[in-house]
């Protein structure tokens, strides 16, 4: 059974998705052994309160420097136990250690079809503004394992949405939610769980 901690920032439908997809049996072979927000605020937390999920806030704020918080952050992960950590929308920086201890056992959901998009200074409504703003046709999403750089780990899964006459960013943004990343974020997590999903020189095979 795969042990599976969540970090979040902020509304956490993506957390929603992996919670909906565990209890209907889409995901197999895993479960949530907690939510970790950078951000008390963050409905994410209610989500997982309202699941019987554990829940804890840890944020950069609250610490006098950013290697204190870093030593924190990691010592809370490691409390839980993680086989995977997912990053649902979760806006701060992954400290070193933590990548170099997780290796290719932490994935992103980002939502542009990398490497479009992507990026220092890409995140949320600001993907979907650039993409608007260049006048793409098509968008989308990507999970990939997260490594030292921004958006630059091996790419596990990526699905296309059409762009829309009309649209704005903010409706753009909840039709790549809907069609992308609700899907394979849930679905990444189910190949990983069930073994189908190995690194190779820096690419990702799945397995039938
Ligand atoms: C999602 O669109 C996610 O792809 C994005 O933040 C949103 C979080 O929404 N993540 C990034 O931009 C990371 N670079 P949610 O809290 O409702 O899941």
């Amino acid at each position: 059974m795969l042990n599976v901690v969540v970090l979040v920032s902020g509304g956490g439908t993506n957390l929603q998705a992996i919670i909906d997809a565990v209890e209907s049996g889409v995901i197999t072979n895993a479960k949530i052994a907690g939510v970790i927000s950078n951000n008390k605020n963050a409905y994410a937390l209610e989500r997982a309160q309202k699941h019987g999920i554990r829940g804890l806030c840890i944020s950069p704020k609250e610490y006098a420097s950013r290697e204190e918080f870093n030593e924190k952050f990691l010592e809370e992960v490691e409390k839980m136990n993680p086989d995977l950590i997912v990053l649902a929308g979760f806006l701060v920086v992954i400290p070193p250690a933590m990548i170099e201890r997780y290796r290719n056992r932490i994935i992103n959901i980002h939502p542009s079809l990398i490497p479009s998009f992507c990026g220092t200074g890409f995140y949320g409504l600001k993907v979907h503004e650039a993409a608007l703003a260049r006048g793409v046709k098509v968008v989308g999403a990507t999970v990939h394992f997260v490594d030292e750089g921004t958006d630059t780990g091996p790419i596990i899964l990526q699905k296309a949405v059409e762009v829309q006459q009309g649209d704005t960013p903010e409706v753009l943004q909840r039709r790549v939610m809907e069609q992308a990343e609700w899907k394979i974020l849930p679905q990444a997590i189910n190949l990983i769980a069930n073994g189908k999903v190995t690194v190779e020189n820096g690419k990702v095979n799945i397995a039938e």
